[in-house]
């Protein structure tokens, strides 16, 4: 017997059939060296799990047509579905729909996905590869885009919020991704507030896409971008592995998975890979290998102000953030870069729940005119604030060097530093012994017979005293001074002991952090 409902099945079919898109637009991405919107969805979330809705929304313009409209889902495809599980909502940009311009539809469809995340309480990801505003809605556009920006700052802190660049992403394009926790770029995909016409116009000078805003530039000099991949499928798969260290939103725990490494292993490696000479640098990264479950970390900003490593581990199965001086870049000073960088990750990680561990290898602050020009006050400032708005356990170790205000700054007792250690060789101190001798001793040195011999003994002697951790530990400054093999074990101690923190900030409408 003939369905009555065979011709309603039928039309709907035929929409559904145009909102899919074309083999030709997805051939057009593929010749571009990108995927199309679907497939991008479809690797990223686990298979046959995106779940599409809003997939008959037409623009503004073509609203009361009848089903012949090429424009179903106006340019971007929203839904949910699962990664490793967990539920996720997404959006898509399909770039052979209007250039996956943004209209008004088109930014209402992305709103509506942003607060069902909100509502749910689940990671929202954005998927972008867009003209921008499309220039024939005009305004309607423009409003658009300052709806999504207003949903993204409503739901910072909230949920984690992904943005993923695998195209252009232009314009005011671009506010939305910077308001969101991480950005992702690809080697093919880039982003900037002016288009190289306009530098041409405005500047008088030629500069290609790459150049101007390519995901090298935003993952290396500019910051904007905290990832970067070679291409769309290693940018998904990546994509799913930060998810994972992610809680569902500010309310969850990161999601704890049984560990399968010893907590009490000793790290001797540990040992040869610091050497003990504070003059000799080495790879910080060896040791946080060293240290977190199976070497498996998720670094963050890897190729932007290298001097500060942070990002994402495991200890004995609990999601732990780190945030380390890197000594074999800048000898591990600190700079602007690096203290906005590390700001933007300990408040990532206090938004989220990830308890933070800090490791501390510092001879101080990098000097000079161009870093006091930039804001070094200011910004180094935001470290501060960050390290004291946080209310997750904070657990340091001082491996080698803790000088200056690098001390005070990086998770201190005077910060509310949880659990503090130092390893036996550390040197805490206002400044390193020769500085010091220099300051103190200057009227005593000169005047000696042989200034030389006596500036030696000043210097051994102020090493003797005040130069070791044994002045820090005399004081509860630091909670222990522990053997560098020891530290695995003596941090998944300290977090476990840590975990049930419970602090909560004095009622203000919010603070100020630097500017
Ligand atoms: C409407 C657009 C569009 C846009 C592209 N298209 N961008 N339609 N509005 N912003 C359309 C094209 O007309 C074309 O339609 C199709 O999309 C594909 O575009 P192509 O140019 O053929 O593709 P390609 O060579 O890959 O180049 C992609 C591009 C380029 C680099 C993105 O299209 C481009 O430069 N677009 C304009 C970018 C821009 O200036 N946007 C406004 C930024 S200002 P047909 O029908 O021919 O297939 C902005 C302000 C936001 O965003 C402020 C928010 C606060």
């Amino acid at each position: 017997m003939e369905s009555t409902f065979e011709t309603y099945v039928a039309r709907l079919r035929e929409r559904k059939a145009i909102a899919a898109g074309t083999a030709k637009e997805t051939e057009a991405q593929h010749a571009k060296g990108r995927l199309s919107a679907r497939e991008r969805l479809d690797l990223l979330f686990d298979p046959g799990t995106f779940t599409e809705i809003d997939t008959l929304v037409l623009p503004r313009t073509e609203r009361y047509l009848d089903g012949r409209s090429s424009r179903y889902g106006d340019g971007v495809i929203t839904g949910f579905g699962t990664i490793n599980g967990r539920h996720v909502f997404a959006s898509s940009q399909a770039a052979g729909v209007m250039g996956g311009s943004l209209g008004e539809m088109h930014a209402n469809k992305i709103v509506k996905v942003m607060r069902m995340a909100m509502t749910y309480g689940a990671p929202f990801i954005a998927l972008n590869d867009s003209g921008g505003a499309r220039i024939q809605e005009g305004v309607d556009s423009l409003a658009g885009y300052a709806r999504i920006f207003d949903a993204n700052c409503e739901a910072s802190g909230v949920i984690p919020q992904l943005s993923i660049i695998l195209g252009p992403c232009a314009g005011g394009a671009v506010y939305s991704p910077a308001l969101t926790d991480f950005v992702f770029m690809t080697e093919n995909s880039y982003m900037f507030i002016t288009g190289p016409e306009v530098v041409r116009a405005v500047m008088q000078e030629q500069v290609s896409f790459e150049e101007l805003g390519g995901g090298l530039i935003h993952s290396k000099e500019s910051g904007v971008s905290h990832f970067l991949s070679k291409d769309d499928r290693e940018c998904l798969l990546l994509v799913r592995d930060l998810i994972g260290y992610l809680p569902s939103n500010n309310m969850d725990d990161p999601p704890y998975i049984l560990p399968v490494d010893d907590p009490n292993r000793r790290c001797p490696e540990l040992e040869s890979i610091v050497p003990v000479d504070s003059h000799k640098p080495y790879d910080v990264r060896q040791v946080i290998a060293a240290i977190v479950d199976d070497g498996r970390f998720l670094e963050v900003h890897q190729l932007w102000a290298e001097n500060m490593v942070v990002g994402l581990a495991r200890l004995n199965g609990y999601v732990v953030g780190l945030v380390a001086n890197q000594p074999n870049v800048l000898a591990g000073t600190i700079d602007i870069n690096a203290s906005i960088k590390a700001a933007h990750f300990i408040r990532t990680c206090d938004a989220f729940n990830i308890p933070i561990i800090t490791l501390q290898d510092v001879p101080g602050f990098l000097p000079g005119r161009h870093q006091e020009y930039g804001g070094i006050i200011r910004n180094g400032a935001r470290m501060i604030y960050a390290y004291s708005e946080a209310t997750v356990p904070k657990l340091m170790v001082i491996t080698r060097k803790s000088y200056g205000g690098a001390y005070c700054m990086m998770s201190s007792k005077g910060l509310r530093g949880d659990l503090l250690y130092a390893w036996p060789n550390a040197e805490i101190a206002v400044m390193g012994a020769e500085g010091a001798v220099n300051v103190l001793f200057k009227k005593e040195v000169t005047a000696a017979e042989d200034p030389e011999a006596r500036r030696r003994e000043l210097v051994a002697d102020y090493e003797e005293r005040f130069n070791n951790p044994y002045v820090c530990a005399a004081r509860g400054l630091i909670d222990d001074v522990i053997e560098p093999r020891d530290t695995r074990r003596v941090l998944i101690r300290a977090l476990q002991a840590t975990l049930s923190k419970r602090e909560r900030h004095t009622g203000k409408k919010h603070g100020l952090s630097p500017a």
